[in-house]
Order: C-alpha cells, then sequence, then structure tokens
C-alpha cells in the first residue's frame, strides 16, 4: 500500500513539473512536511477519544470529497453559495476598486468557482493578475489551478496543498505587493469559537497593516431553511458525510463499515450552528491500522463531523475588531441570508510610524 502511494506521488510529481515547464505562469508548494503528517493525526485521535466523538471536518475533502461537495453547491435546497455568488455577481468590481490592485490569496479555495468573479474584477484593474489558492485536497487545487491559467491569459497562479494552518505560517512573502486574503463560503462557520479565535490571530499575523480580508459568512434565518440545506432530497450531503469513513479508510488503512453508519443534520438551537454527525447503527469497533488505534462505538452513538455556525453580523464584526479588523464595508442578499465583509488589518501597539 504505501508502495503503491509512493509511485502514484511520483507519477503526480512528475505530471506537475512536466506542467510546470510548459506552463511558466504555474507554481505549485506542497505544505505537507512528514513532521505535519505526524500533527495531523493527533486532533483526529483527540476526536475519536471524546465523548461526544468528533472528526475534523477537512477529512471531508479528498478527491470524492471535493466532487461531492461541487455537487452540493447546485442543490436546490443549499442555498450558500448561490447567495454568495449572487452577491459576488454585484459586488466583485466594487471590491476591486476599494482594495486597488492585490495579490489574491485564498483559504479554501476548492474549485474556485465564486474566486473567478474576483479574478475577472481584478483583472480589469491589475496590471498583472497574481493568485495563490490554498486547499487540503490537492486534486482539485490542481485541477482548477490549470484551468484557470486556460480561462485567464494573465494570471500567474501558485498552489499551496495544504491547511490553513500550515498556509498561514508559511503565506508567500508580503513584499511591496498589496494582499488580500479571501475566505468564501462560509468556512469560517467550520471552526468553534475557541478555533475561530486561533484561527482569526493566525490572519492578523500574516496580515500587514493596511491588507485586505474578504469574508464570506452565513447569516441566522429560519430553521427549516437552514435543516433542509443539510438533509437534501438526493441525498448528496448524506453521501459527502459518509465520504468521511472512506476517506479515513483509505488514508489511514481503517476498517470501518460505512453502511453501518447513517447521517444526521440537525441545527442546534443554543449554539446556532448546523451540526452533521454520523449516527452508528449497531454497537461496532473500527481499527485505523495506520495510527495503531481502536475506536468503539454504541449503538445510536454519533461521532460529529462538522457544525456550521451561522453568524450575527454586528456580533462577528467586534470579534474581527478583537483581531485588528475593520470591516469597511459588508454586503447581503435581499432576504439577508448570507454577509460579504470586506475587512482592513488595522495598525496595533506601534506597528505604524
Ligand atoms: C466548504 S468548502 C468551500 C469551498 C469554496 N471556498 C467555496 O466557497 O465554495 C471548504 C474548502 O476548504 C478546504 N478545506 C477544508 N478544511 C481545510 C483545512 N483545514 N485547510 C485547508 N483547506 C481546507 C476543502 O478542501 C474545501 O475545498
Amino acid at each position: 500500500m504505501a508502495v503503491n502511494q509512493n509511485i502514484t506521488q511520483l507519477k503526480e510529481a512528475n505530471k506537475l513539473k512536466i506542467e510546470q515547464k510548459e506552463n511558466s505562469r504555474l507554481r505549485w508548494i506542497n505544505l505537507n512536511s512528514a513532521i505535519a503528517s505526524v500533527d495531523e493525526s493527533a486532533d483526529l485521535i483527540q476526536g475519536l477519544n471524546q465523548t461526544p466523538k468528533s472528526l475534523p471536518c477537512r477529512y471531508f475533502y479528498d478527491d470524492r470529497g471535493s466532487e461531492l461537495f461541487e455537487q452540493i453547491c447546485d442543490l436546490p435546497e443549499y442555498y450558500p453559495t448561490r447567495t454568495e455568488q449572487a452577491i459576488l455577481e454585484n459586488y466583485a468590481l466594487e471590491i476591486a476598486q476599494m482594495t486597488g490592485s492585490c495579490h489574491l490569496i485564498e483559504l479554501g479555495s476548492g474549485s474556485s468557482r465564486k474566486t473567478r468573479l474576483l479574478l475577472e474584477a481584478y483583472s480589469q484593474i491589475n496590471q498583472e493578475l497574481q493568485y495563490y489558492p490554498i486547499d487540503v485536497s490537492a486534486g482539485i487545487l490542481k485541477t482548477t489551478a490549470l484551468d484557470l491559467l486556460r480561462q485567464y491569459p494573465k494570471l500567474k497562479l501558485c498552489g499551496l496543498a495544504g491547511t490553513y494552518e500550515q498556509a498561514l505560517a508559511q503565506l508567500p512573502p508580503a513584499e511591496l505587493q498589496n494582499r488580500m486574503l479571501i475566505f468564501l463560503g462560509s468556512t469560517l462557520g467550520n471552526l468553534n469559537q475557541e478555533q475561530c479565535n486561533k484561527f482569526l490571530t493566525q490572519v492578523q499575523q500574516a496580515l500587514k497593516p493596511g491588507e485586505f480580508f474578504l469574508l464570506g459568512v452565513d447569516l441566522q434565518k429560519p430553521i427549516e431553511i437552514l435543516e433542509a440545506a443539510y438533509n437534501d432530497s438526493q441525498g448528496v450531503t448524506a453521501a459527502f458525510n459518509l465520504n468521511i469513513l472512506r476517506h479515513l479508510n483509505q488514508r489511514f488503512q481503517s476498517n470501518f463499515v460505512i453502511d453501518q453508519f447513517a447521517h444526521l443534520a440537525f441545527y442546534n438551537r443554543v449554539e446556532n450552528q448546523i451540526e452533521m454527525h454520523l449516527r452508528s447503527l449497531k454497537t461496532q469497533t473500527a481499527v485505523l491500522e495506520a495510527l495503531d488505534f481502536e475506536v468503539s462505538f454504541q449503538a445510536g452513538e454519533t461521532i460529529r463531523t462538522e457544525i456550521s455556525r451561522k453568524f450575527y453580523i454586528p456580533t462577528l464584526i467586534s470579534v474581527l475588531e478583537n483581531h485588528a479588523f475593520q470591516a469597511l464595508q459588508v454586503w447581503t442578499d435581499p432576504q439577508a441570508w448570507f454577509g460579504l465583509l470586506l475587512c482592513q488589518r488595522q495598525c496595533i501597539n506601534n506597528e505604524c510610524p
């Protein structure tokens, strides 16, 4: 298995080398070091050892998970993507005019489907377009990178494969260039309050005063709309949720029996968040061989696989202010279902003369 994996990785690396030669506008950085992959599984084991159990939601995203997420974005019940897209259709150019020429760095870029609207807008004001998409799902990152280079002749792209934490610690240097960090799709909502504070501290440290942070967040709304969005009638969200176990089986040589778990998604009114869980249909045990770790489930016990917090803009603005970000402008859709905030990093503690 390990040998096969190495051969596949070598083939991928060779393919990329060829593509890089062919395309001098593409650079590729793999942020996963050996040390990072040891750390990587620590939160996985911690989550499975806890009561109630949980899994880091980044494990949704292997190639299949990214493909299923793309399908979710097109579901009639899943309003966030099309709502955020509509906001960007209306305001991408205004955003570009407000920030002026800048390098675009995106966390959790996936297929960059909405970012294309920003690329269009910035190509109108930038001499040269520079985009740094960052994603833990290397397959979709690479396919998207090649597609974008074909679509935008002015574009120079540097793809970074790895986690937010790895990327924020190693962002391309600011030099003289103005930068905007982009975080769309309400992915911020997948972090609990503590993780969110840690993340925003990292964003604050990564950006210089004057630079920009563009943040898309899902807002509070009637519970029926929220619950329908995570329980679609075609069962795509259920397949996405269960795919996390298939991904773990492949990545850590584990033996979760996928059809012995069921999808569960509901709104937690106390925490103002959607929660996705996998419910064990019987008493069972799974072994993660690569981690030398075993986990047991009671019948009916659940693993929480994702939270999706729903925000209230004034509260979010004050959280951002605590991390040295001033919201310059907030745009929403006519129903106020989704918010897009353009924030600017402020000077703190004698940072500026
Ligand atoms: C909810 S999707 C959003 C995709 C896209 N930004 C959008 O708005 O449609 C989250 C994206 O972040 C990536 N991702 C999830 N957890 C990550 C992590 N810890 N570090 C880096 N990327 C992550 C996933 O692979 C996926 O592409």
